[in-house]
C-alpha cells in the first residue's frame, strides 16, 4: 500500500515539465496585470503620517490577482479580464487586513462567505475606509455625484486549502493555476534589478512580512538553480526588465517561500 503511494507521488511529481508559466502556454498568457498597492497614494506634505505611509495590502493584491488568473483560466482567455477589487477588502475586510498587513489564512474562508466585488466597482485608493454601501461599489459623474450599486455582481472562494511540500506546490500551481505564498522582503530584494536572473538570498532570513503570486516555474542552467516565477504587486517599475514579476530561488525554502502556501479556486 505505502509502496503505491510512493509510486504514485512518485508519477506525479516526475511528469511535471522542467518548466512552466502561465505567462506562457504555448505562447499564450493567462496571467493578469502586475498591480501597484503603493499607488495611489494620500500624500499631504503636511501630515507626516500620511507622507511616510505605503498601504500594506500585499495580502489583498496577492490573493485577488491569483484568482484573477484563475478565473482567466476557467474562461479561457476570453476577453475581458476579470478584477477583483483589493479596495473593497480595505473597506470591508478590515477584520482580516488592513494597509498594515493581513492574513491570507483568514482572508480565503472570509471570501468564501461575503464575496468580493469588481475593481470597476470599488477601484483602489491605498487606504483604509469604511464599508459604507458607497464603499462597496459605487458609480460616480462628478465631483461629489456618486450613487451607491445595489446588490452588485460578487465572485466567491468555492474552495482553498494549505500547500505543504514544493511537489505539491508545483502540482497544484499546474493543475488549477497561480497560488499565493508569505515571503520575508530584505532590502536587497527591494532594491533587486536582475531581471530573469534568479534571485537567491543567502542572509537565511524567513520572517514573513510579504505575501505574492507564484505562477510557475523553470531553471536556469547559467546559475544552475531552479525558480519560482512570482508577480509581485510593486508595480511594474520594480524589477522594470522583468515587468514586475522576479525569479526566486526553489526547492530551499528561500526568504520562507515555501513556508506559508495556499491556494484559492474562484
Ligand atoms: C501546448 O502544446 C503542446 C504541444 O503541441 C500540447 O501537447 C499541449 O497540450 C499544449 N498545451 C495547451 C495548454 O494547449
Ligand atoms: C539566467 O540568469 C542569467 C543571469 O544570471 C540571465 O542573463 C539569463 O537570461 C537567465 N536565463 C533564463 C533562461 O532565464
Amino acid at each position: 500500500m505505502k509502496f503505491f503511494f510512493f509510486l504514485f507521488l512518485f508519477t506525479i511529481t516526475f511528469s511535471l515539465p522542467i518548466s512552466f508559466d502561465w505567462g506562457d502556454i504555448n505562447g499564450t498568457s493567462y496571467l493578469t496585470s502586475i498591480r501597484q498597492q503603493h499607488l495611489p497614494q494620500v500624500c499631504d506634505k503636511f501630515s507626516l503620517i500620511n507622507y511616510l505611509k505605503k498601504c500594506g495590502s500585499c495580502w489583498a493584491f496577492s490573493t485577488t490577482s491569483a484568482l484573477n488568473d484563475r478565473l482567466k483560466i476557467a474562461r479561457k482567455n476570453q476577453k475581458p479580464d476579470i478584477y477583483l477589487s483589493p479596495q473593497f477588502l480595505l473597506n470591508c475586510a478590515s477584520d482580516v487586513g488592513t494597509c498594515d498587513g493581513g492574513w491570507v489564512i483568514s482572508l480565503l474562508p472570509w471570501l468564501q462567505k461575503n464575496g468580493i466585488v469588481e475593481e470597476t466597482c470599488s477601484p483602489y485608493e491605498a487606504i483604509d475606509k469604511e464599508c459604507t454601501d458607497l464603499n462597496i461599489c459605487k458609480q460616480c459623474w462628478g465631483t461629489n455625484q456618486c450613487v451607491a450599486i445595489s446588490n452588485p455582481k460578487k465572485y466567491y472562494v468555492s474552495s482553498y486549502g494549505s500547500l505543504s511540500t514544493v511537489p505539491d506546490m508545483m502540482q497544484e500551481i499546474f493543475k488549477n493555476g497561480p497560488i499565493i505564498c508569505g515571503i520575508a522582503v530584505t532590502p536587497d530584494l527591494e532594491a533587486w534589478t536582475g531581471g530573469n536572473a534568479v534571485f537567491y538570498d543567502q542572509s537565511g532570513v524567513q520572517s514573513l512580512d510579504h505575501w505574492i503570486s507564484l505562477v510557475g516555474w523553470g531553471h536556469n542552467d547559467t546559475q544552475n538553480l531552479d525558480y519560482w516565477i512570482i508577480r509581485n504587486s510593486w508595480g511594474t517599475e520594480w524589477n522594470p526588465d522583468f515587468g514586475g514579476f522576479f525569479n526566486l530561488a526553489k526547492g530551499v525554502n528561500n526568504l520562507g517561500v515555501e513556508n506559508w502556501c495556499y491556494y484559492a479556486n474562484p
